[in-house]
């Protein structure tokens, strides 16, 4: 394993995002997100980084597509998994898997963790996080909260060895 953690926000039925956006507007999930993150480098899709509203500050920005980007500082660009994983291993830190629904699903057999908002309300969603084995995973909850009408909770689920 190569210390890599997925970082999701999901529906009761794995609702992920439509139109490349969130679905719900929680403003301490994503200072959980944040602090989770912090200075560690994040991965995510091309259709992810779109939809930030901003390169994220403290984090490098590990990008999958086959599209050339500008040059930054801020984003190394990946066009295959395999290449990807060479440069983790160099890294020899935590990595965080941000999204979406295409790398989650490419990373889900990679990782060794995930953070996970399980929020308590439908949405209608185009994209979907993974289904996974719970029985694969050790479960903890970290906390639970309420924003406006909508409760949601923070757990950590632990690959079993
Ligand atoms: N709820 C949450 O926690 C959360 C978190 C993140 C995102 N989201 C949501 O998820 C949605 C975006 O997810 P998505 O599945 O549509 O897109 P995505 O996974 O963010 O990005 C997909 C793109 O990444 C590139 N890519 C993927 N795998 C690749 C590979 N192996 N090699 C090279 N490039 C690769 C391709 O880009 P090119 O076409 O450029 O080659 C592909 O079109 C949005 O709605 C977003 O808001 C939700």
């Amino acid at each position: 394993m190569k210390n890599i953690t997925m970082i999701a926000a999901i529906g009761p039925n794995n609702e992920l995002g439509k139109d490349n956006k969130l679905l719900w507007d929680l403003p301490e999930d994503l200072k959980f997100f944040r602090q989770q993150t912090m200075g560690k480098p994040i991965i995510m899709g091309k259709r992810t980084l779109d939809s930030l509203p901003r390169l994220l500050p403290g984090r490098l920005h590990l990008v999958l597509t086959h599209q050339e980007l500008e040059p930054n500082d801020q984003i190394k660009v990946f066009r295959d998994v395999d290449s990807l994983l060479e440069f983790v291993e160099t890294l020899g830190q935590e990595v965080m898997v941000i999204g979406g629904a295409q790398v989650y699903k490419q990373m889900l057999d990679l990782s060794d963790k995930m953070l996970l908002t399980e929020v308590e309300a439908h949405a209608e969603a185009d994209v979907f996080f993974p289904t996974f084995d719970k029985n694969d995973w050790d479960c903890t909850e970290l906390c639970r909260h309420e924003e406006g009408d909508i409760k949601y909770k923070h757990l950590v689920y632990t690959r079993k060895k």
